[in-house]
C-alpha cells in the first residue's frame, strides 16, 4: 500500500533515486512505540528505487530516525532494529536510532533540536483523539523537520480521525498530495478501527 500510494509521487520518487548516490535517505519515524514498521519502510523505499532504476543501480541507504515517550518500546526498537545492517535483497545498508522523546518538543530534543531535516517524516497510527492539542504540535513538528522537497506520511487507524489529522495538518502548512483508504487494512476488534486504514502523503506548502 506504502509503495503504491508513495510510487505515484513522482517528485518523492526522484527524492528516493538521488539519495541512492553518496546520501542515505533520510528517514525520521515520530511516535514509532517498538517500530514494527523498520523493516517495511526500509523495504517499501529500497524496492521503489530498485523497481524504477533496475538491479544494477546503486542500492538504497537509509538513515532511519525513531522517537517516542515510551522509553521500554524504544528499548525494545533498539534492540531490534538499531544500529547498522544490510538488506539482503537489495545490498542497501540501513543504520537505525531510537531516542525516546517528546515529539511536541523536536525543536529542543538534544539530538535533533538542531539536526539536519528528514527526506521522510512518518507517523504510523497518529493519534489525535489522544490529545488534539498535542497531536497538533507534534504535526507542525513533523512539517518543521521536512526538507523543502520531503514527504509526511502518516497512517490512521480510523477514518474520523484521519479526517480531522487532514484538516490539521492542512491548517499548519502541510499540502496534501494523496491520501487513500487502505482495501488490504486488517480489522481489528473495536468497530471502525483497522490496521493502517488510511495513508496520506503531505508536502511543505510553498
Ligand atoms: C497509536 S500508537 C502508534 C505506535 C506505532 N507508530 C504503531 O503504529 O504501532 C501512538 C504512539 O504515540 C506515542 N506518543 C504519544 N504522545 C507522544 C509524544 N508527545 N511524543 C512522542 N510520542 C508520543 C505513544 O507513546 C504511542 O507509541
Amino acid at each position: 500500500m506504502l509503495r503504491r500510494v508513495i510510487g505515484n509521487d513522482e517528485a518523492a520518487i526522484q527524492r528516493v533515486f538521488e539519495a541512492g548516490g553518496a546520501d542515505a535517505l533520510r528517514i525520521l519515524d515520530i511516535a514509532c512505540g517498538d517500530c514494527r514498521e523498520a523493516d517495511t519502510l526500509g523495504e517499501t523505499f529500497s524496492e521503489l528505487k530498485a523497481e524504477h532504476t533496475g538491479p544494477e543501480a546503486t542500492p538504497l541507504d537509509i538513515q532511519l530516525t525513531g522517537i517516542d515517550v515510551r522509553a521500554r518500546e524504544i528499548a525494545d526498537a533498539q534492540r531490534r532494529f538499531g544500529g547498522k545492517r544490510e538488506d539482503k535483497k537489495t545490498g542497501g545498508k540501513r543504520e537505525a536510532e531510537f531516542l525516546v522523546g517528546d515529539a511536541s518538543k523536536l525543536d529542543q530534543h538534544k539530538q535533533l533540536g538542531d539536526g539536519e531535516n528528514f527526506d521522510v517524516v512518518f507517523m504510523r497510527h497518529q493519534n489525535y483523539w489522544n490529545g488534539d492539542r498535542t497531536w497538533e504540535e507534534i504535526f507542525d513538528q513533523a512539517l518543521h523537520k521536512l526538507d523543502d522537497e520531503g514527504r509526511l506520511v502518516i497512517t490512521s487507524y480510523f477514518d474520523d480521525e484521519h479526517q480531522l489529522a487532514l484538516d490539521a495538518i492542512q491548517k499548519l502548512g502541510g499540502k496534501l498530495i494523496v491520501t487513500e483508504r487502505n482495501e488490504e487494512s486488517r480489522e481489528l476488534s473495536t468497530p471502525g478501527k483497522s490496521i493502517d486504514r488510511h495513508v496520506a502523503v503531505f508536502r511543505k506548502k510553498d
